[in-house]
């Protein structure tokens, strides 16, 4: 695919048919994962995959315990999840050691949390190279409270949400019609 058609065949779809992915393939895609940028040049991900319906049911069920399964059954159908995380640990390491280049200082003097960030972009990533080998996706928040306790989640790990993957149900849910001049500002100094 032209990569402007992968963007512009980016949306969420909720729903699949019963899907799969072979090993090669999602290796493919979390390797695209890992491409984003890091603070701190580190490698902070900290990524947990469910592969086939065992297993995406399993995620279910620990990431929102009081959902029926027949709540919605064809999110089930996803051939593969894919729960994204970062380190903190490894950001409080890094910048525990010489100065990383333009950096203000360690995790307390950062103006975001530098994990959500480097995570969001390796699950984007993850979206668009899945976009691109003919799957749908969507990305979406769970109870992490009871997925890090169902399924041992180092306590440093944060995770900002998940991404289902499979073949989508056909949806004919509206696009959004944001323009750019809705969003971006030129900002100017006052004089
Ligand atoms: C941080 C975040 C959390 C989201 N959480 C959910 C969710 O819990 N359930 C859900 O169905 N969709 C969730 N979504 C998907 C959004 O609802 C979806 O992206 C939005 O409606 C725009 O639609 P589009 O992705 O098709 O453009 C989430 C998206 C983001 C970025």
């Amino acid at each position: 695919m032209e990569f402007s058609d992968v963007i512009a065949a980016r949306r969420t779809h909720r729903q699949f048919q019963p899907s799969a992915i072979d090993d090669a393939q999602l290796q493919q895609l979390l390797s695209a994962s890992l491409r984003g940028p890091a603070a701190g040049g580190t490698t902070p991900w900290r990524h947990d995959a469910f592969v086939g319906p065992s297993e995406v049911l399993a995620f279910w069920r620990a990431a929102w315990p009081t959902r029926p399964d027949d709540d919605q059954p064809r999110r089930l159908h996803a051939a593969a999840i894919v729960v994204f995380g970062a380190s903190s640990e490894t950001y409080a390491k890094r910048y525990e050691a010489p100065p990383v280049s333009g950096s203000r200082g360690g995790p307390s003097q950062w103006p975001v949390d530098f994990g959500i960030v480097d995570a969001s972009f390796s699950a984007m990533l993850f979206q668009l190279a899945a976009i691109d080998a003919g799957f749908g996706t969507w990305f979406f928040g769970f109870d992490t409270d009871a997925y890090a306790k169902a399924f041992a989640t180092a306590s440093d790990t944060v995770m900002i949400g998940a991404v289902a993957l499979g073949t989508p149900e056909q949806s004919n849910a509206k696009r959004r019609t944001t323009t750019v001049a809705d969003v971006v500002r030129r900002p100017v100094q006052p004089t």
